[in-house]
């Protein structure tokens, strides 16, 4: 519930369709989300260059950068979790309706945060990229050396590890990492962007 009282919503003049008809494109949020190391961070910066390089209006919200900045007062129980992803979703939402496609990568492990970001948007305003790696690839990678951490019980309530990761029920993609090469993931969503109208 909102805190603040004697608050109006002020009108834009410029509206968020007219901003899609001048990118020529429309705006929506993918949201990745997946365990630590599964390849949100990868996949999405690279597809970030390639929509860019496509003359996209495209940006890129990332875990760790956002918790170096506006969500950095937040930690890892299930309530900070919550609130860094609400928030994030708030951030999205803004963004598509300046007419951006957005990316976020977060583990963002609860199914309920992530329907709460879905029912902000309109319905072709999410879109669910689940990105799937065994936890054993994910620890196998480690690209932060935080699976060690967690091995040496320096880092305890780590996802997959001893804290939960709910899948997605019904993610509009999904991207087995354990399988796909970056190239391959890439190729699947600007393939889905096309297909269902987002993007020429
Ligand atoms: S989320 O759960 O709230 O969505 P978010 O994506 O913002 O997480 O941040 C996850 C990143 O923080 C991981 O990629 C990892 O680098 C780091 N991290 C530090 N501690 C933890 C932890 N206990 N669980 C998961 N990730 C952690």
């Amino acid at each position: 519930m909102s805190e603040s009282k004697n608050i109006e919503w002020h009108l834009s003049k410029v509206m968020k369709t007219e901003r899609q008809d001048r990118n020529k494109h429309k705006s929506t949020v993918l949201w990745f989300t997946g365990l630590s190391g599964s390849g949100k961070s990868t996949i999405s910066a690279e597809l970030e260059k390639v929509l860019f390089e496509k003359g996209v209006q495209v940006y890129r919200l990332d875990g760790d950068n956002i918790r170096h900045g506006l969500n950095k007062n937040l930690g890892f129980s299930p309530e900070d979790r919550s609130e860094n992803i609400r928030r994030i979703g708030e951030v999205a939402k803004l963004m598509v309706d300046a007419g951006m496609i957005t990316l976020t990568a977060f583990i963002s492990p609860y199914r309920k945060d992530r329907e709460l970001v879905r029912k902000l948007l309109e319905d072709d305003e999410f879109i669910e990229v689940y990105v799937k790696a065994r936890i054993e690839t994910c620890e196998a990678r480690d690209p932060k050396g935080l699976y060690k951490k967690v091995r040496n019980g320096e880092i305890i309530n780590f996802t997959g590890i001893d804290a939960p990761y709910e899948e997605p029920h019904k993610p509009e993609l999904m991207i087995d990492t354990d399988q796909l090469s970056l190239e391959q993931s890439v190729n699947l969503i600007i393939d889905y962007l096309i297909e269902n109208g987002y993007i020429k």
